[in-house]
C-alpha cells in the first residue's frame, strides 16, 4: 500500500480545526457546504459534523479523463448543484489541489452564478499549488508530489475507504 501519510487521528484533529475555523468565520451565516465528488466525500462528511451552525449541503461531480494517477487536463461536469447558489455563502470543499485545473473550472462555474461569497476548503494541497493565485482560504495539509490514496482520495476507484491516508505505490 506504500507509506501511511496522514494517520486517522491526525486527520480527526485538523478536520476539528478547520471546523473549528469554519464555525468562527461563518458566525451567524447559513454557509453551503459544496463536496466535489467523489474525491472529497470522507472530507466532507467529518467535516460537516465539524462545523457548529446550520450548514446546508449539496453535492457536484467532475471527472477529468486520463490513467490512474494523472489526469488529461480536460475537466468534464458530470453531476450539477441541485440548489440555488444566487446570494449564497458558498464553501467548496475538495480533496486535493493539486495544478488547480479543477478547482479553476469550479470557480468560473459557480462564481458565474453570482454567490455572496465563495470560499474554497481543500483537505491538501500540493507544495506546488499556487493557492493564493487560486483563492484557496482552508487547507489542510500542503504535502509533496507523491500521488496519495486513502481517506476519500483513489487510484483508479480503488482505497477511498482508507481511513487514513498513504503514498500510492503500484504493484504489478
Ligand atoms: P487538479 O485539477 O490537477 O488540481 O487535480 C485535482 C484532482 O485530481 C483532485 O480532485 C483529485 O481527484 C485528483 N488527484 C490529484 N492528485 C491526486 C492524488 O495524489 N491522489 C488521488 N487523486 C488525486
Amino acid at each position: 500500500m506504500g507509506r501511511v501519510l496522514l494517520t486517522e487521528e491526525q486527520i480527526a484533529a485538523r478536520v476539528a480545526e478547520i471546523g473549528a475555523q469554519l464555525t468562527a468565520d461563518y458566525a451567524g451565516r447559513r454557509p453551503l457546504l459544496v463536496c466535489v465528488l467523489r474525491g472529497a466525500y470522507a472530507f466532507m462528511t467529518d467535516l460537516a459534523r465539524a462545523v457548529d451552525l446550520p450548514v446546508e449541503i449539496d453535492f457536484i461531480a467532475v471527472s477529468s479523463y486520463g490513467s490512474a494517477t494523472r489526469t488529461s487536463g480536460v475537466v468534464r461536469l458530470v453531476k450539477d448543484l441541485d440548489v440555488e447558489i444566487t446570494d449564497r455563502d458558498v464553501v467548496l470543499v475538495e480533496d486535493i489541489v493539486d495544478t488547480g485545473l479543477t478547482l479553476r473550472y469550479l470557480r468560473r462555474s459557480l462564481e458565474a452564478r453570482g454567490p455572496a461569497s465563495l470560499e474554497v476548503c481543500t483537505l491538501l494541497a500540493r507544495e506546488s499549488a499556487d493557492l493564493d493565485g487560486l483563492g484557496v482560504r482552508y487547507v489542510g495539509f500542503t504535502i509533496p508530489g507523491d500521488f496519495v490514496i486513502g481517506y476519500g482520495l483513489d487510484a483508479a476507484e480503488r482505497y477511498r475507504n482508507l481511513r487514513y491516508l498513504a503514498v500510492y505505490e503500484p504493484q504489478d
